[in-house]
């Protein structure tokens, strides 16, 4: 028989994980400093990528496990050209509650509103800069393919979009408070991420790194922060606070600085190769694509998402001696 856990989602540290994230490519159309060494060239060939069918396959056996929120990762999922049929079928599947996209925004202009038609019901959109010179200096991309995006998001009807911010000293910093008052004057949550050891490049350094505590404090110095600790958004680790007289709300994900940080983690990643990751800061991985090419009863898939919950590590090695073997393209964010 079966080994039930408790509930058949809940990992060996009592938590409960029923958000599965899903790189649908690991391919980019930018070139984000943190996220993609420079020239690089380790992409997976086609055949490796997991077809819509098997994508979709995962989430019908998840849904069946107990998870409930999937979000649609890369790369940049929406230069996979059937991320809406994808999204279609995905939510058609009982059980999917929830499915939200991570994007870079650069193409969601001509694409948001089939998106949300097909099902697609939150959208996260990374904003690094909004100078321009800035902007394609983290990003190798077009500001205003970004902002007509996250405009066509908007007007989309999604249930909410909220704008990514990578903390990076001395490159972004003067953006914060731009990015804080373009945030709240669209009324769209502004979220501030440090910086994760994920990719090789040469931002990766002690001297780059600016803690959320750090970003608070820049804020603190054009508005009032208040703190809102009953606030969720979704399903992610941000705090929020209000900015008093501005009325933008801010999240700060301080994965490297928050002590507990890992305590509430809620998910699991699905690369686009189709490896389970059970955490973002820790190399271990199980192949689903494996057992979907040559195993494929949906009991065999169900028995590796359970030993990957089984194995979710109880915290990332960030502050350790991670060194990433997979760069954050490679993983899915
Ligand atoms: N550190 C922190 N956040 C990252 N992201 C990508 N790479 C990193 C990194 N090294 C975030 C970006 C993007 C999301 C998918 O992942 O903000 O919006
Ligand atoms: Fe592309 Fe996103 Fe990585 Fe930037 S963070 S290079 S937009 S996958």
């Amino acid at each position: 028989m079966r080994r039930r856990l408790p509930a058949d989602v809940m990992d060996p540290f009592g938590r409960i994980v029923d958000y599965l994230r899903i790189s649908i490519t690991d391919r980019c159309n930018e070139r984000c400093l943190y996220c993609m060494p420079e020239g690089y060239k380790g992409w997976e060939s086609k055949p490796d990528h997991l077809s819509a069918e098997e994508i979709v396959r995962v989430v019908r056996v998840a849904a069946g496990l107990g998870f409930r929120k999937f979000r649609l990762t890369g790369g940049e999922p929406l230069v996979r050209r059937d991320v809406v049929d994808i999204t279609r079928a995905m939510a058609a599947i009982p059980g999917v509650e929830c499915i939200g996209l991570s994007t870079n925004g650069t193409r969601l202009g001509p694409l948001a509103a089939a998106l949300h038609d097909a099902g697609l019901r939150t959208a996260n959109v990374s904003l690094d800069a909004l100078d321009p010179v800035i902007y394609r200096r983290v990003t190798g991309g077009d500001l205003a393919q970004v902002l007509a995006g996250i405009r066509s998001a908007v007007a989309a009807g999604f249930e909410r979009v909220k704008l990514n911010c990578v903390l990076m000293r001395g490159v972004n910093e003067s953006q914060l408070w731009p990015l804080a008052q373009f945030a709240a004057e669209h009324g769209l949550p502004l979220r501030l991420i440090e910086l994760m050891p994920l990719t090789s490049t040469e931002v990766l350094t002690e001297q780059n790194f600016l803690s959320v505590a750090d970003a608070m404090a820049l804020l603190a110095q054009h508005d009032e922060l208040i703190p809102q600790p009953d606030r969720r958004l979704g399903w992610g680790p941000a705090k929020y606070y209000q900015l008093r007289h501005t009325g933008g709300l801010v999240g700060f994900i301080g994965a490297m600085t928050t002590q507990h940080f890992c305590e509430t983690c809620n998910k699991m990643r699905l690369t686009a190769d189709g490896k389970i990751r059970p955490c973002l800061g820790d190399h271990g991985e199980f192949d689903l694509r494996e057992t979907l090419r040559h195993a494929p009863t949906d009991a065999a898939l169900r028995e590796v998402l359970e030993a990957a919950l089984l194995a979710k590590p109880k915290e990332h090695q960030f502050n350790g001696q991670y060194r990433p073997c997979r760069p954050m393209t490679a993983i899915g964010g």
